[in-house]
């Protein structure tokens, strides 16, 4: 075992680090007032390959590992949480093309998001009527002559505005239940695909959220992703790894609430002396690093897990991602608290950074799978064996 970073990482770390300091934290305040992630900022994002980083270089992108994916999400995440879930469900809709694709599928849309033609992908399965009981999605997806038909509505569509392309749930066959969902490939701009309503946030706000309408939305059949009912389990095997996408965004928040704690303790006089030296304070800085690092390690396991899988090495790595997600999100938001409260009166206003990250960190806990819907896999995991 070996706990240490291989120069390779360092460098990947250094480099996003640098690009996240001197290309997203000049304009983040910017980001999250004007509510809009910079069409240039996620081009430039799609040439340096954070947008497509496992994806083989066949197909554009840099093909790198999941463990360079988390160790880019951390960074870009310590800066902007907004940017961060923009490129991890960018990453993970690459990778749905990439590993459920065809040849055909994955040479026609995996160089556009490679090379920033896509901004964006998007990730269409949450409904009005099916937040965490994904399965019982109502959007129908019916075959006609070389079509599918699309018809109903999906809601909390991260990187709706911005998306090339999207990964649609679909029921294709109603008597099938969960195996008769499938998901289907829809391009920006088809006829029949409307973007609605934008989401006003509590936090994240530079990301956009909106409401996805398809109303008659046809598309060529050969727009399939796998085979016809296995959608849904698509869906969830992609989410295994967006999953620790999230939990490596929630590290990256932590340290951005970290560093703030330590550097505002040791500024700020109160009784005669820097607040750092008072007990109160430290304990919350060693709760809030130990949290973190405890995070970290649990991100970089699913992360090596996954890729272990990949390559045909190791099981699945759904339950581990599960837990790494529940643990660094639910975390994050202790660390947010103490960081608001290590600031007093000065972490409830918009000049300093804790406010934003803790209003940024609450939705964590809720995307990608409700912690409790992380409990819920982790436990059927261990129950079922
Ligand atoms: N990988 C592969 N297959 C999987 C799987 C996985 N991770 N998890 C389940 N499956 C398979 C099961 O083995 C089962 O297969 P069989 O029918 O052959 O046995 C099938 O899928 C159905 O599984 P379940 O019976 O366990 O399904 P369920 O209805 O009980 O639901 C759930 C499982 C875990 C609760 C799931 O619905 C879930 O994860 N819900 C949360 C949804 C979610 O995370 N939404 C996020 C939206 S996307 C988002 O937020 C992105 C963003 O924009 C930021």
């Amino acid at each position: 075992m070996n706990f240490a970073l291989s120069e390779e990482y360092k460098i990947l770390q250094k480099m996003v680090r640098d690009f996240a300091e001197k290309e997203i934290a000049p304009i983040v305040d910017r980001v999250e007032s004007e509510e809009n992630i910079p069409d240039e900022l996620l081009a430039k994002m799609a040439e340096l390959g954070l947008n497509t980083i496992t994806i083989p270089e066949e197909y554009g992108g840099p093909g790198m590992d999941t463990i360079s994916f988390a160790l880019a999400i951390m960074e870009v995440a310590r800066v902007s949480a907004s940017v961060a879930v923009a490129m991890s469900v960018t990453n993970m809709v690459a990778e749905g093309i990439y590993r459920f694709g065809n040849e055909e599928q994955r040479r026609k849309y995996l160089p556009k998001l490679a090379r920033g033609e896509y901004l964006a992908g998007a990730f269409a399965l949450t409904e009005p009527g099916a937040g965490s009981d994904a399965g019982s999605i109502r959007t129908t997806a019916v075959k006609e002559g070389n079509e599918y038909v699309i018809n109903g509505n999906k809601v909390f569509i991260t990187n709706g505005l911005k998306a090339g392309i999207f990964m649609v749930a679909a029921v294709t066959d109603k008597e099938k239940g969960k195996k008769g969902i499938s998901v289907i490939l829809v391009e920006r701009g088809t006829p029949g695909l409307t973007i609605g309503k934008k989401e006003k946030k509590m936090g994240q706000r530079g990301s956009d959220t909106v409401e996805l309408v398809f109303d008659n939305c046809k598309v060529p059949i050969t727009n399939l992703l796998g085979n016809e009912g296995d959608g849904f389990k698509i869906m969830l095997a992609d989410l295994d790894g967006g999953r620790i996408g999230i939990g490596a965004l929630a590290c990256g928040v932590m340290r951005a609430c970290v560093d703030e704690m330590v550097k505002y303790s040791k500024e700020r006089v109160q009784f005669g002396q820097p607040i750092a030296n008072f007990q109160a304070i430290q304990w919350m800085i060693a709760d809030s690093v130990t949290e973190l690092e405890a995070a970290e390690l649990l991100v970089l396991r699913a992360a090596w897990l996954k890729d272990r899988f990949l390559k045909g090495e190791g099981g699945r790595f759904t339950k581990e991602a599960s837990i790494a997600k529940l643990f660094a999100t639910e975390a994050a938001n202790r660390v947010a608290y103490r960081a608001v409260q290590v600031h007093g009166g000065y972490g409830y206003i918009e000049e300093f950074p804790v406010e934003r990250f803790y209003r940024d960190i609450r939705v964590t806990t809720i995307y990608e799978g409700t912690s409790e819907i992380q409990r819920l896999v982790i436990a059927r995991s261990i129950l079922e064996g």
